[in-house]
């Protein structure tokens, strides 16, 4: 019994296979009980020495059979410790880190530098009126902004668009505000564009807006300055050129100069001149009186740009599409 016994227990390799050896040996109705029932029919005067030697062997079985649930677990401890055994010396796995996309980082930085300057930051929705988008503007029915052929129309809607510019975001913040105030808007605007390297139906544009007494183009074209100076580095200067929107009067076409080229951004204006970077104006007196404001009471200035526009020059960038391409290399990947 004990040697197949031993032969037997070192083949084994779970917990299942002792189970089944052991009752083979040592269970109710294993070799060795079947060795005790014999006890009975052995002549009295054997059975005393014949009762010790099974005994024995019991105990010997039980002996082996303990000694190898040590190995068998011992074994399955190693099993298990090699699995999740960790060389410390092998190089780490690196994770690549991923940053915000440099859209999100410009209108975070257009934030930080307007917040600076006590401005608020305001959001509208991106389904508008014309109301809102145009009339409230003091843009009228003929101008070709509301053109079929340059704006987004909501089906079965003659009414309601996708914004063409940020600007009526100004208009409901009037409308729910008492003056004085200066506020930030960022968001998405669409526009009937063919794609390409300056254009897309949909980009995102920062609206600027102050309404206070007393509010001349000395303070527009300081608060720019400041602003651009900010942004770019260094020091900017603007320039002021006339030109026309419906809801600025003064209007001005607004350039900066060049020199911020010095850097990544060098592509667009090759270091010297100006360049066009945004509009501006003071709110035209209608748009007061659309929202109700007293015109000879209170006075703004407004100015929008693009934030890609304003993020190509300042990183180099010199396709707007590689903003919406997810290259990984946008995202620092
Ligand atoms: N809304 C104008 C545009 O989209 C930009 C602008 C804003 C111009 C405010 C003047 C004042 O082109």
């Amino acid at each position: 019994i004990i040697e197949p016994l031993k032969g037997e227990i070192d083949k084994i390799k779970n917990i299942q296979e002792f189970q089944v050896l052991k009752s083979k040996y040592v269970g109710k109705k294993g070799e060795i009980s079947k060795l005790m029932k014999e006890i009975g029919k052995i002549e009295p005067e054997k059975r005393k020495e014949f009762g010790a030697f099974v005994n024995n062997l019991k105990k010997e079985a039980e002996a082996i059979l303990e000694e190898g649930l040590e190995k068998v677990k011992q074994h399955l401890k190693e099993m298990e410790e090699k699995k999740s055994w960790v060389d410390i010396t092998l190089p780490g796995a690196k994770r690549k880190i991923g940053y915000e996309h440099i859209l999100k980082q410009t209108i975070r930085d257009v934030y930080e530098i307007f917040s600076s300057m006590g401005y608020k930051i305001v959001e509208g929705p991106e389904i508008e009126t014309t109301w809102h988008n145009f009339d409230a503007l003091n843009t009228p029915e003929w101008h070709p902004a509301r053109d079929m052929q340059d704006t987004f129309y909501i089906e079965g809607k003659d009414n309601i668009i996708l914004r063409t510019h940020t600007s009526p975001v100004q208009v409901r913040t009037m409308l729910n505000t008492e003056p004085p105030l200066a506020i930030i808007s960022p968001g998405r605007v669409y526009r009937k564009d063919e794609p390409d390297a300056t254009h897309s139906p949909a980009f995102n544009q920062f609206e600027g807006l102050y309404i206070d007494k007393n509010v001349t183009v000395g303070h527009l074209k300081a608060t720019l300055e400041q602003f651009l100076t900010m942004y770019f580095g260094g020091s900017r200067k603007v320039l002021l050129r006339p030109s026309y929107f419906p809801f600025v009067e003064p209007g001005y076409e607004v350039d900066v100069d060049c020199m911020f080229c010095g850097g990544k951004g060098c592509n667009v204006c090759k270091g010297t001149g100006w360049i066009e970077i945004l509009g501006a104006g003071l709110v035209h007196p209608n748009v007061l009186k659309n929202v109700g404001y007293d015109p000879e009471k209170w006075q703004g200035f407004a100015f929008g740009t693009g934030i890609e526009r304003i993020a190509m020059l300042k990183y180099g960038i010199s396709d707007m599409r590689e903003f919406y391409r997810n290259d990984m290399r946008f995202l620092g990947l």
